[in-house]
């Protein structure tokens, strides 16, 4: 198995149905448009991009209203139970949109319909959708499109993912962005980790890496289109590059993200997510030596409990992770820290749960992500004897969120009288009063008065700090 994928580019008989497909809509009458929507993580995010890029690609315009489009292609999460269902609703939705135009096409993508059981409901109990598309595959999308258009079968098949096979690394998919000033970047796909609770080893498959020139062609081209925020996405980026003996012949993720930071321009370079097991001592020198990383690190914790993580299948203890922030902020005082908690993994005790809590106030995070467990078919934690009960996920969540609330609200005091420097990415109407708002380099929400358009960078004075939100004037 290799980390890296001599990429490959989309195939000959994509781009002849992209054609052919483009050549029927431009032979119909109106503008055919096409509407995508996404669940879950900034990889499908990333990946609805690609969505929209082949769509519009094949001749249909972009649309954000479902009831208008022919073409809807839904990119779903499978990380929680409430994340499918939510998804599932929403397309049960599109059953009358279907019966009053025949002519619409549904497209199930994601991490969803890599799981066999769910390709199987949507072939048997949701008739009106046309094709299923896991990730690995988006660059099928145009002949599962030009299929349907012919009046060819539905395809709501289970591509089956050998355990050890890496899919391709496609370059060269059409994109389609929404803004200019922000952008994500895939550096790499899938997972190897196999954490005890979590699906997406099993739905996007194993981890490979882009190769370095092309992430840096991306990038360039980008900044050169006026890009001020780049976020370099994986599901662990430490672990970019790394060769099955361990070995990293295009260099490791830190010398990448440093070669970024020294590209010309007036950006911030974002990174998710990474894994404590893998944040490297060199990753945290580079950031404080380039001022173009943002001063912002998201590590996930998961749980406080050596004997909870070690059930996770993490493979650090509590002491490695707090050792990792201790060098952070010696290295970054400033740093924004932010990270995720699953509560009522199971076996969860009490005193598993107190420690937990226990390193909340030790780190004093500025925000943290907080899950209820949500067993996931197919994954060993699912399996484990000891699931704790509803009422005490539902308490220990609402302890943790009373805590972290307390925390952010503190961390978010320290800013208060400070310049910092802000991404411009929007308005907020309050009480009949037009704000900007934005975010900082470490990543927090701010709501200013100025005259700051979406794209612009500037520096806001914050007057006022609220556990959520900060608050201040453009200088
Ligand atoms: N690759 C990233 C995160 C992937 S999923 C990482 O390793 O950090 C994002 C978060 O969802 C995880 O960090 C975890 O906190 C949460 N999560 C994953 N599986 C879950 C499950 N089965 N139940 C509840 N939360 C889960
Ligand atoms: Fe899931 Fe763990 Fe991989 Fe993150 S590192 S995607 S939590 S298996
Ligand atoms: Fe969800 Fe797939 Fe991301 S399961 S969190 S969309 S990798």
């Amino acid at each position: 198995m290799s980390a890296f994928r001599i990429p490959v580019c989309m195939p000959p008989e994509a781009v002849r149905a992209m054609a052919e497909v483009r050549a029927l809509n431009t032979a119909a009458d109106g503008e055919p448009s096409a509407f995508v929507l996404t669940f879950g993580c900034q990889q499908n995010e990333a990946d609805s991009e690609h969505l929209r890029g082949i769509a519009a690609e094949m001749g249909y315009r972009i649309t954000d209203r479902p009831e208008e489009a022919e073409l809807i292609l839904v990119n779903t999460c499978a990380i929680r139970e409430h994340a499918e269902q939510k998804a599932l609703s929403i397309i049960g939705q599109y059953k009358h949109l279907k019966a009053t135009r025949p002519s619409l096409i549904i497209g199930i993508c994601g991490c969803m319909v890599a799981q066999q059981h769910r390709v199987e409901e949507f072939k048997h109990s949701y008739p009106y959708v046309d094709f299923t598309l896991d990730a690995a595959s988006m660059h099928r999308l145009p002949e599962m499109v030009l299929e349907r258009r012919r009046g060819g079968r539905r395809a709501c098949t289970y591509a089956h993912m050998p355990m050890d096979h890496v899919p391709d690394v496609v370059e060269g998919m059409p994109i389609h962005r929404d803004t200019r000033w922000r952008a994500w970047l895939s550096i790499m796909y899938g997972c190897n980790n196999f954490c005890a609770y979590c699906i997406v080893p099993y739905v996007r498959g194993r981890e490979r890496s882009r190769t370095p020139a092309d992430i840096e062609a991306e990038a360039r081209a980008l900044i050169a289109d006026g890009c001020r925020d780049l976020t370099l996405l994986g599901q662990n980026v430490n672990s970019w590059g790394r060769m099955p003996d361990g070995s990293f012949p295009e260099g490791d993720f830190a010398s990448l993200i440093g070669r970024l930071a020294e590209l010309d321009g007036d950006f911030r370079l974002r990174f998710m997510t990474s894994h404590p097991k893998d944040a490297s001592d060199a990753l945290i020198e580079t950031m404080a030596s380039h001022e173009k990383i943002a001063r912002h690190f998201h590590l996930p914790l998961q749980s406080g409990s050596d004997a909870v993580l070690a059930r996770m299948n993490r493979r650090y203890t509590a002491e490695h992770y707090l050792g990792i922030v201790d060098r952070l902020r010696a290295a970054m005082p400033d740093i924004t820290l932010t990270t995720d908690i699953i509560v009522g993994f199971p076996g969860e005790t009490e005193a598993d749960f107190e420690a937990t809590l226990e390193i909340l106030r030790r780190v004093r995070f500025d925000m943290i992500y907080s899950f209820i467990y949500s067993p996931r078919k197919g994954t060993p934690a699912a399996e484990y004897a000891d699931q704790i009960p509803d009422a005490v996920k539902h308490e220990r969540f609402d302890r943790l969120i009373a805590l972290q609330n307390e925390i952010s609200y503190e961390r978010n005091l320290l800013a208060e009288g400070k310049t910092l420097r802000v991404l411009c990415d929007g308005e907020k109407v309050q009480e009949g009063v037009i704000l900007c708002s934005g975010r900082t380099d470490g990543g927090k929400l701010i709501y200013f008065a100025g005259n700051a358009r979406p794209g612009d960078v500037v520096q806001v004075k914050v007057e006022r700090a609220e556990p959520f939100v900060l608050r201040g004037v453009q200088i």
